[in-house]
């Protein structure tokens, strides 16, 4: 899972697959990153923390991090949460493998409509309630998919 900073939506991607894996008794490895270098080390914004809570999901111990190329060769699909993750993402692929793991995450729930999860950072705490809505909905549908996998 990607965002910019790591510390709001790619963090409760994570967290929200996080449980519904587990619920669905799926053996999977699932992490998140940011493209910039912003927030490396820090938990999550606070405001994350609490829309997570809010819904059961615990996202306080995480700590950011930066994409690096080497998640191409350790994950199979990479979600990334808007356009600007995209072309920043493609950028660091190094061949058509890498390409083809990278997916806008809310194509999962609209396909082809390349909707971005909008950045909740500047704004107030409906935006990271939004958030969760659209994520917990795209990762309903990337657990149903890797049941088939
Ligand atoms: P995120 O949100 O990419 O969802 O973690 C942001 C966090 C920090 C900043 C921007 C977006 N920032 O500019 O510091």
């Amino acid at each position: 899972m990607v965002c910019l900073g790591n510390i709001c939506r790619s963090p409760l991607a994570e967290g929200i697959l996080r449980v519904k894996a587990e619920k669905a008794g799926l053996d999977v490895e699932i992490d998140s990153a940011g493209t910039s270098n912003y927030h490396i080390g820090e938990h999550p914004d606070k405001r994350t923390i609490s829309n997570a809570a809010k819904h059961a999901v615990d996202v306080a111990k995480l700590k950011a991090r930066q994409f690096s190329v080497n998640d191409f060769d350790e994950f199979d699909h990479i979600f990334v949460m808007d356009s600007s993750n995209y072309a920043d993402v493609l950028s660091l692929a190094r061949n058509d493998n890498d390409r083809r793991k990278v997916e806008m995450i809310l194509n999962r729930v609209y396909p082809g409509s390349d909707m971005s999860v909008p950045d909740p950072y500047f704004g107030g705490e409906q935006g990271f309630e939004n958030v969760f809505i659209l994520l917990d909905k795209a990762c309903d549908v990337i657990v149903s998919s890797l049941h088939k996998s």
